[in-house]
């Protein structure tokens, strides 16, 4: 009895010492991550190019002009491949790795987009600001197709995405009440008033799983929920940076009235089409955008983990 007390003891012991060396055993998938990310962070440091901004984008935008590509850089994660390999350059003297989110060739869906991936590349790529753009249709009155709006609020109606850092181990409930990093909303707007391109300021985006487009009575019961506009990428995008202490921005193009509210079946080409016709006005606003004064981050994002977790 008391030589069975001593081992299990002495075992409790061993166990806690390899706990304490190995982070991986410590806390499960969580500390695996965190080993992860220094892992990266030394992969970082030992060469590449780095960048601080991020943009990542939709159909119809598959690059900005004037983003001098310095290097092509393939990102392999915890969480498997991202959509593509990232493109590294400078504009206006700032490193922007930019990724289109549904493949070079468009041919990713948005409920088979691996969001984690994308999102922990930029991490990997040093990425502290990240700028989303993405098409969506109007619900509310003054969203009419050509409008650009900086979204302020989330709806999150998708099923079956990985939308978590944290699925074992350590319990993190990040804040979420303000979706989108207000610094960068305020840069945004700065941007809109030099480049005279209208940005709404406001916009509560309904994020559906797709890839089929809503019924008219879905728009109607979203519209009654505060919905302006029903996109499918949007989320978990926009939590995956918060849990990476990440600034995000999601700009959106409305490329068509939602269903049911133009009196005609909606098709991919009318999004495609008003994309298209979108896409100078997106690309002179990043532009400008770029061309700013960006002082160090002090919004909640840079703390989003502090005091989250159990
Ligand atoms: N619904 C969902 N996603 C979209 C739409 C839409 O009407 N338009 C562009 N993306």
């Amino acid at each position: 009895m008391l030589i069975q007390y001593i081992m299990n003891a002495i075992i409790t012991l061993i166990i806690w010492e390899l706990r304490t060396e190995n982070p991986e055993l410590k806390i499960g998938k969580e500390s695996r991550i965190v080993a992860q990310r220094q892992q990266g962070r030394k992969r970082r440091l030992s060469g590449g190019v780095m960048a601080h901004f991020g943009v990542i984008a939709g159909s119809g935008l598959y690059d900005i002009p004037g983003l001098m590509i310095k290097e092509t850089r393939t990102v392999h994660t915890p969480y498997g491949n991202p959509s593509a390999a990232y493109r590294i350059g400078t504009l206006s003297g700032k490193d922007i790795a930019f990724l289109p989110r549904h493949g070079i060739d468009h041919t990713i869906q948005p409920h088979n987009i691996n969001y984690r991936a994308n999102v922990w590349g930029f991490k990997e790529l040093g990425v502290q600001r990240l700028i989303a753009v993405g098409a969506s249709g109007g619900i509310s009155s003054d969203m009419n197709p050509g409008k650009i709006a900086a979204l302020d609020q989330l709806i999150d109606v998708t099923h079956g995405r990985p939308s978590t850092f944290y699925e074992e181990g350590k319990v993190v409930h990040i804040d979420f009440t303000e979706p989108f990093c207000p610094d960068l909303r305020e840069n945004i707007f700065r941007a809109s008033e030099k480049a005279a391109v209208d940005v709404a300021r406001r916009g509560t985006y309904i994020c559906t799983n797709g890839p089929r487009l809503e019924t008219a009575a879905e728009i109607k019961a979203f519209s009654l929920l505060g919905a302006d506009m029903v996109g499918m990428t949007a989320m978990p995008e926009a939590v995956l940076a918060r849990e990476l202490e990440i600034c995000f921005l999601f700009i959106t193009i409305i490329t068509n009235y939602a269903a049911g509210l133009a009196g005609s079946t909606l098709t991919t080409k009318e999004v495609l089409n008003e994309m298209e016709r979108s896409s100078a006005r997106i690309k002179s606003l990043l532009q400008v955008f770029f061309d700013q004064q960006f002082a160090e981050r002090r919004c909640l994002c840079t703390q989003a983990l502090q005091d989250a977790s159990m």
